[in-house]
This record gives structure tokens, C-alpha cells and sequence, in this order.
């Protein structure tokens, strides 16, 4: 496993003088004290995924040739078309895999799984890398205090093989396109095509009625991680270590709360990284494993919830990973 984040720190004093805003406001109220930027506008998020990639290619061993399939997860992508997995396969020289992007914003990394699993489990692939490339920031307005503080950039990059052993055991994955308008970018796409009137509104940034989100981010991971723990029978003993979504400490608190679950097995990096979307979950647990946090065998659920609205929750068992 790898991840990368750029260099850029923003912090709250940085941004505080850029918004009305303040470090305690957003200490307390999302647990984020700085973010990574990438500060390059000709940069696109397939830059944060391509070193985790390479990163990861020379730690497996693994050449790009023997990759059958790369699945990229961003809500950024660099292109409409061609996807962002497309243009990280060619810059490591993956050549003959299959290429696609998942849109499912900040559930990205549990689509990404459930996918692998499945194609490995049918024994189609044996050899998948599955991608985060989130440069959030390209669609922030740092004139909006309500979304400008949240967002950060990073990418990450996973090797799925089939085992045994280790790997998704519960994956309990949703969707609801009722609450698409609550967190929408409302220009980009095909159904506003990028105009003068269309920018002048600010219709190319990330819109988010906050509270509203933030209700059904609660809501929806903790019945998703209900249904795991029932589907399993678990109970917290069968849990090493809870990650979720890092969009908010509130919310990140709310789950842990939900299950009684102690501080100690909450994996959490909100405070350095802020929300990088799809990539959050997956940068949260390298960096736990770097600090030897996460081991061989440690089973974990993880949780996340989206813009979609896309939720889920999964439960596996960590394997031979080469961090
Ligand atoms: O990743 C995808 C999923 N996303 C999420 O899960 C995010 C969910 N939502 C949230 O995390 C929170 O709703 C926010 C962090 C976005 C906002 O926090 P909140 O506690 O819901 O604040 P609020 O929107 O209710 O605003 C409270 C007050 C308002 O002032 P008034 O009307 O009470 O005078 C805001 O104008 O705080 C004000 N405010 C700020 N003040 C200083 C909002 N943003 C800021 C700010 N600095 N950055």
C-alpha cells in the first residue's frame, strides 16, 4: 500500500487570513488543524495517485505488465474523458489492464474494494491496483468559508491479490440519489456545461448544505456498520481498528459512540490531512500502519459516507501488506 500528499501545508492561521474564519472554529467544530495542497493548477489528481503507484509497483515487486486491472476512485478526475485511471496506467507504463474511474465521492475506497473482491473472487483478475486521486481543492471556493476549511488533496494506491486469509469478509454497500442536491457540483458535468453565467455564479464549486450531510453521514454509516456487526455477529473484541470517513471529528466521534467503541481503536488523521474524499480512508490506514499501529491480521471496519448519496461500511482482515 502507498500514499502521497504534496508538499503544500495550509494551515488554519493560513487560512484565516484568507476567509473570515479562525483556528478555534474550525478545531471544535471538525477536528482539522491543516491540509495538503496541491498548488500546481495544471496539475490534475491523477499527479497524487501516479507516485503512490510507482511507490507501490517497486515495494510488491510487481511489473506493470503483470497488472490486469487499475480501478481509480476520484471525484476530481483530471479529464471528463479520458478517465484518471487511463493517464495514471500510462505514466507507470501499465499498458494491457483494464482502466476505469468509480465517481462515488468520499465512498470511493469501499466501492474500489467490494469491486476487487469481486473480480478476484471470480478469479477474472488476480492482480488489481485500486487508486484514490483526490485533488478536492480544484473545486473549493476559498470565498466560502462553509466548505474552504474542510478539503485537502492526497492519493493513494492498494494492491489486491487473492488470499486466503486476508481480505474483505462484510462489505455492506449503498446508494441513495435522493440527497444528490445536498453535496453537488453543479458545473463540470453534461447537465451545465462549463459558461461564463455558470462560473460568475460559482456553479464549479463544491456546494454543501453542511448540516444536512452531516445528519445523514451519521445516520447512514452507523446503520451501515449495524448491518455489518449483525451480518458478522461481531462484537468489539472482533475489532482491532474502526476507520471512517475522515470529513468531520463530530461525525468520527458519532461512529465510535455508536458501537461503544474506546478512542484507542479509532484511527484517525483528520487533524493533519482534513477531507480528501476517497482517499481519506486509505491514507488514514498507511499512515496507521507506518506507525506499526496496523498489523498482519488485524481485522477492521471501516465506514464512509459521500455525495450521492453513497454510504457503506466494510469489515476485513489486514494481510501481507508491503507498506
Ligand atoms: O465528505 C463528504 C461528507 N461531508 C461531511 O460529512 C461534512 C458534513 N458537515 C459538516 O461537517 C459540518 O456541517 C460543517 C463543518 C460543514 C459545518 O459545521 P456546523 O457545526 O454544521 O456549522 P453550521 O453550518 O451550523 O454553522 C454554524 C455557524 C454559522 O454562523 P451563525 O449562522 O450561527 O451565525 C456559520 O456561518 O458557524 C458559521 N461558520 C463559520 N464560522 C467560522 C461556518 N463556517 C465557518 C467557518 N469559520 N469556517
Amino acid at each position: 500500500m502507498s500514499h502521497y500528499l504534496p508538499d503544500y501545508v495550509l494551515t488554519n492561521e493560513e487560512l484565516s487570513t484568507m476567509v473570515d474564519t479562525n483556528d478555534e472554529w474550525i478545531t471544535t467544530r471538525t477536528g482539522i488543524k491543516e491540509r495538503h495542497i496541491l498548488k500546481d493548477d495544471h496539475a490534475g489528481s491523477s499527479q497524487l495517485a501516479i507516485p503512490a503507484v510507482r511507490d507501490l509497483l517497486q515495494k510488491t515487486g510487481t511489473a506493470p505488465d503483470e497488472v490486469e486491472l487499475l480501478i481509480c476512485a476520484t471525484s476530481s478526475p483530471d479529464y471528463t474523458w479520458p478517465s484518471t485511471a487511463c493517464v495514471i496506467a500510462d505514466a507507470v507504463d501499465i499498458r494491457k489492464a483494464m482502466c476505469y474511474d468509480i465517481l462515488s465521492a468520499c465512498t470511493g475506497f469501499l466501492y474500489c474494494l467490494q469491486q476487487a473482491q469481486a473480480f478476484i473472487k471470480s478469479g477474472i483478475y488476480k492482480k488489481i491496483i485500486i487508486c484514490s486521486a483526490e485533488k478536492c481543492t480544484s473545486f473549493v471556493n476559498y470565498k466560502d468559508r462553509t466548505t474552504c476549511t474542510l478539503f485537502g488533496d492526497g492519493g493513494t494506491a492498494a494492491l489486491i491479490e487473492p488470499s486466503e486469509e486476508f481480505g474483505v469478509e462484510i462489505a455492506k454497500i449503498h446508494a441513495d440519489g435522493a440527497g444528490h442536491e445536498h453535496l453537488i457540483r453543479y458545473c463540470g458535468g453534461s447537465a451545465n456545461v462549463p459558461s461564463h453565467e455558470a462560473v460568475d455564479k460559482g456553479l464549479q464549486y463544491i456546494f454543501q448544505d453542511g448540516k444536512y450531510v452531516f445528519k445523514n453521514a451519521v445516520n447512514f454509516m452507523t446503520g451501515a456498520v449495524s448491518e455489518v456487526m449483525e451480518e458478522g455477529q461481531l462484537t468489539l473484541d472482533d475489532i482491532d481498528w474502526i476507520c471512517t470517513h475522515q470529513a468531520n471529528k463530530r461525525i468520527i466521534d458519532a461512529v465510535r459512540q455508536h458501537l461503544n467503541a474506546p478512542e484507542e481503536k479509532v484511527i484517525c488523521n483528520i487533524e493533519h490531512v482534513g477531507n480528501t474524499s476517497s482517499a481519506s480512508i486509505p491514507i488514514a490506514l498507511h499512515e496507521a500502519a507506518l506507525e506499526g499501529k496496523i498489523k498482519k491480521g488485524d481485522r477492521l471496519l471501516l465506514a464512509a459516507f459521500g455525495s450521492g448519496f453513497t454510504w457503506g461500511s466494510v469489515y476485513l482482515s489486514w494481510g501481507d501488506c508491503k507498506i
